[in-house]
C-alpha cells in the first residue's frame, strides 16, 4: 500500500481493458477515479466495486467523452489519466457500415468522434494539471502499407492516406487519434505512453467481456459447438492476457521515462497453432476445419520497447488454458 496518497483517473472503467486497470491500480495501492457514461449502471457498477480494495478507494463518476466537461471532476487531484474509451465505430449513425462511407462521412462520423473524444479527455486532464496521460490505442496502427517482417512502434505506423483510400475508416481512428494526442501532449507538457493491444484473453470481471468476442466463442466451444470459424484461417492472430495488460498500463505510468508507444501483445501466432492448443481443453466437435496448407508467417514484433518496461508476459498457451479454465467454472452462473 505504498502508493496510497496518488490518485488514478481510468476513463473507461467498466470496459474489458479498464477494469483490468482498475484492479491493477487498486491492488498496487492507488485511489482509483473511474468512468463510465452511467456511473449507476447495475449491470457495471457493483462488478468494480467488489474488486479488492474498491470499497475503500475507487470512486466511480458519470462522464462521455463528447463533453470535456464531464471529466473535470474525476480528474481534480490526479496523477494520471489512463484513456480505456476508445472503442472503435464500425458504423455511421443510421447504422451504415463505415466501410460503404465515402471519406466526408467517415471522417465525420468514424474517425473525428474518436479523435475529438481523446482530445475532449486530454484538455480537461491539462486543466486539472494532470501530466501522465496513458491511451489505449490498438495494433491496428502500426500496419505500414508495404509489410514488415518484423515491425516496431517507432517506425512502422499505418499509412493513414492508404488506410483512408481503402475506406479503413475505422483502423484510421486509431491512427489519426493517436497524431492528435501526441501533438497536444507535446503543447501541453503532458508525457504520453500508448499501448497497442489486440485480441486480450483472460478471465474478466465484468459479465457482458465473457459474453462476447473471442471469450464467447471459447466458452461455446467448450460446450462443442462452433466458435468463430468453420475452417482454420491461414493468417495469425496477437493474444495477451489481460492481467499483463493492465500491468504494462501501471508500468507506463510508473516509469517515468516512458513515452510513445508500446505494444502490449505476448505475440502473434498462426491460427492452426492457436487452435491446436484450444484443442487440449475443449470438445473435438467444436474445432473448425483443418486448414488446407501451411499458415502464413505470423506478424513479427520487435519487442524491445515492451520489454523496457519490465513486466513478464504470459505466454499464449498459459493464457488460453487460465482462460478457458475459469470458463469451465461459469463464473457468472
Ligand atoms: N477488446 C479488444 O479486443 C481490443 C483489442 C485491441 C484494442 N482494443 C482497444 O482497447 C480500448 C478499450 O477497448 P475495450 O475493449 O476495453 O472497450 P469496452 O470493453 O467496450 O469498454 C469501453 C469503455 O469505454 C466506455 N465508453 C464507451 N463510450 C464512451 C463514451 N462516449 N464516453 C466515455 N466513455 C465511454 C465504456 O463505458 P460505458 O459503456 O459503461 O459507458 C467502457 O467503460 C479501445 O481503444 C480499443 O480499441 C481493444
Amino acid at each position: 500500500m505504498s502508493d496510497n496518497d496518488k490518485t488514478l483517473c481510468v476513463v473507461g472503467a467498466s470496459g474489458l481493458v479498464g477494469s483490468h486497470i482498475v484492479k491493477a491500480a487498486l491492488a498496487a495501492g492507488f485511489r482509483v477515479n473511474g468512468t463510465l457514461r452511467n456511473a449507476d449502471d447495475p449491470q457495471k457498477a457493483p462488478y468494480l466495486m467488489a474488486l479488492p480494495g474498491a470499497a475503500e478507494r475507487l470512486t466511480l463518476y458519470s462522464a462521455d467523452m463528447a463533453t470535456s466537461a464531464d471529466f473535470d471532476a474525476p480528474l481534480a487531484g490526479c496523477d494520471a489519466v489512463f484513456i480505456a474509451c476508445l472503442v472503435p465505430i464500425y458504423a455511421g449513425r443510421d447504422g451504415t457500415p463505415a466501410r460503404e462511407m465515402d471519406e466526408d462521412r467517415g471522417w465525420a462520423e468514424i474517425i473525428r468522434p474518436i479523435e475529438d473524444g481523446c482530445l475532449n479527455i486530454m484538455q480537461a486532464a491539462a486543466r486539472q494539471d494532470v501530466k501522465n496521460v496513458i491511451v489505449c490505442s490498438s495494433t491496428s496502427s502500426t500496419n505500414p502499407r508495404e509489410p514488415v517482417a518484423v515491425k516496431n512502434e517507432i517506425d512502422h505506423p499505418s499509412d493513414l492516406q492508404h488506410q483512408l483510400s481503402q475506406k479503413k475508416y475505422t483502423a484510421a481512428e486509431k491512427t489519426v487519434m493517436e497524431a492528435s494526442a501526441r501533438a497536444f501532449a507535446k503543447e501541453h507538457g503532458q508525457r504520453l505512453v500508448i499501448f497497442l493491444p489486440t485480441m486480450m484473453l483472460g478471465p474478466t470481471i465484468l459479465p457482458e467481456h465473457a459474453n462476447r468476442a473471442f471469450h464467447k466463442a471459447l466458452a461455446d466451444m467448450l460446450e462443442g459447438k462452433k466458435g468463430w470459424h468453420d475452417t482454420v484461417p491461414a493468417g495469425s492472430m496477437s493474444v495477451s492476457h489481460l492481467d499483463d495488460v493492465a500491468a504494462l498500463f501501471l508500468a507506463g505510468y510508473e516509469t517515468p521515462e516512458a513515452s510513445g508507444r508500446y505494444f502490449a501483445v505476448y505475440d502473434s501466432w498462426p491460427w492452426r497453432d492457436i487452435y491446436a492448443e484450444i484443442g487440449k481443453h475443449v470438445p473435438a466437435s467444436a474445432l473448425p476445419a483443418p486448414l488446407d496448407g501451411e499458415p502464413e508467417m505470423p506478424t513479427g514484433f520487435d519487442f524491445t520497447r515492451r520489454d523496457s518496461l519490465g513486466v513478464t508476459l504470459r505466454d499464449i498457451p498459459t493464457t488460453l488454458k487460465e482462460t478457458l479454465d475459469w470458463l469451465k467454472t461459469k463464473p457468472f452462473g
